[in-house]
């Protein structure tokens, strides 16, 4: 049986995953969730914290919206999206009616079982981890279930060791690419999205088997800019702002490119060396930047 190991006063190691000490989330809660019960027409949002999740809820909620008006409703995406592994098990959100949308940090082995016998959809999400190291070192003095860095430099050092939140980003993109043939899996690149956010929105939606009309595809894909999310108080999880759950936006910057501000020329070799030795055997490329 796999046991508890803590990492430090904030996060606890679960089957090489790093998970919230404050959280009231514990093993036994994780293992229960593998029983959890999926239906056939569940989507499951799956994404390493700061590749976008927050982006494709909103997508995802204006899609299915479009879809089905029964969809329709005025509460918060964090509501309509609920979290698989946030709080207890019993979380009254998860009664939610079909079609239902999940957000899950999980890696592939520790989602309910469902997820791949029933070949539930799921839509992965992911960004060049430079980019998400950064936008994590700012959630890192944002949230308070997170450790504050000390300092740029440890929190780099974190990242690439796989001891921050979650672990390494190198392993869940690695385990969800070995998993692409188990799963019904549609991986989404956050900067692919910044590049043609209409592109693809129109392959996520012939995923989903929704079949929008081109207005409807232009409603999702204007609702769901950087600029319109970030004073849309469904959307941009101002809520969490105002209850001090979180101290700073989590609409940042929305850019690709951000960690050539912030990297070091020694940070940035480092960072090379790790993911040249982590990565080479996968054949997705990372886009590292988009000029504006
Ligand atoms: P930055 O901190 O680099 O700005 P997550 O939702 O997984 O926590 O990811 C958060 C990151 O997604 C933040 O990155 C945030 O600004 C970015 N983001 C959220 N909505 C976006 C949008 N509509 N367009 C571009 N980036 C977005």
């Amino acid at each position: 049986m796999d046991s508890l190991d803590p990492l430090s006063p904030y996060l606890f190691r679960y089957k090489r995953r790093n998970f919230l000490v404050k959280d009231k989330l514990r093993p036994a809660d994780l293992d229960a969730l593998q029983h959890f019960e999926t239906r056939p027409t569940d989507i499951f949002l799956v994404t390493y914290p700061k590749s976008g999740t927050v982006w494709m809820q909103q997508i995802l909620v204006q899609i299915m919206g479009a879809a089905d008006s029964d969809w329709t409703e005025d509460a918060t995406n964090r509501k309509r999206v609920p979290w698989l592994e946030e709080r207890l098990v019993d979380n009254p959100s998860r009664g939610r009616p079909d079609p239902r949308i999940f957000g899950s940090h999980l890696p592939p082995n520790m989602l309910p079982l469902g997820v791949k016998d029933k070949q539930i959809k799921v839509v992965y999400v992911w960004r060049n981890p430079k980019d998400i190291l950064v936008s994590f070192y700012h959630f890192a003095q944002s949230w308070v279930l997170l450790e504050i860095p000390s300092s740029f430099e440890d929190f780099f050092q974190q990242f690439l060791d796989g001891n921050v939140y979650m672990g390494s980003w190198f392993d869940h993109i690695q385990d969800y690419h070995k998993e692409r043939d188990q799963l019904n899996i549609h991986f989404v690149q956050y900067e692919n999205m910044l590049k043609d956010l209409r592109g693809e929105v129109v392959k996520l939606c012939a995923f989903l088997g929704k079949d929008l009309t081109d207005e409807a595809i232009d409603h999702v894909v204007e609702t769901s800019t950087f600029k319109s999310m970030k004073t849309n108080p469904k959307a941009n999880y101002k809520d969490l702002v105002e209850t001090d759950r979180y101290k700073k936006e989590t609409m940042r910057k929305g850019k690709a490119g951000d960690w050539k501000n912030v990297f070091t020329v020694a940070q940035n070799e480092r960072f090379d060396n790790v993911f040249e030795e982590k990565m080479s055997n996968l054949p997705l490329s990372c886009i590292w930047e988009i000029k504006e």
